[in-house]
């Protein structure tokens, strides 16, 4: 299940990749906004994250004016490795080596055929463990209070 989510700016984007996932046949929970009224990005960040850190979904698409404060708020929230990107070649790395289960992009940065593009090499990828799992593992060691 992948949680989806975004700001009054993403709204209509947000569509495009509701219509993609339909296409890929994938199932996804919308954590709103639902209307082009002003909100606040981290409550609709902080939603959908807080429902893959619970296991409720197992990754989540954000999209906010630039992509950056819905990730930002999404990587508060523990266990998240956020990937903010407006390319595909980025999004594709993000999830081999850094095995990203949340992807942001902006409506107000790059157009719906390049977020579908990114979306869908997001979603096709798959992890290449091996020595980014234990880049991956230190990740999660600095969230739980390691010293590197
Ligand atoms: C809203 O104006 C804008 O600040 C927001 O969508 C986002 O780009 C923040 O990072």
């Amino acid at each position: 299940m992948i949680a989806i989510a975004c700001d009054h700016t993403g709204i209509e984007m947000k569509k495009e990749i509701c219509s993609l996932l339909d296409e890929m046949g994938l199932e996804y929970k919308d954590f709103g906004t639902h209307s082009t009224a002003s909100c606040d990005y981290p409550v609709y960040g902080y939603r959908a994250a807080k429902a893959v850190a619970d296991g409720e979904c197992d990754r989540a698409i954000l999209i906010c004016g630039t992509g950056v404060g819905i990730g930002m708020a999404a990587a508060k929230v523990k266990g998240m490795r956020v990937c903010t990107c407006s390319d595909v070649y980025t999004a594709t790395l993000s999830k081999r080596h850094n095995n990203s289960n949340v992807l942001t992009f902006g409506a107000r940065v790059i157009g719906v055929d390049v977020a579908k593009m990114i979306t869908r090499a997001w979603l096709t990828e798959t992890f290449e463990g091996g020595r980014h799992q234990r880049r991956v593992d230190m990740l999660q060691a600095i969230e739980d209070g390691a010293e590197l």
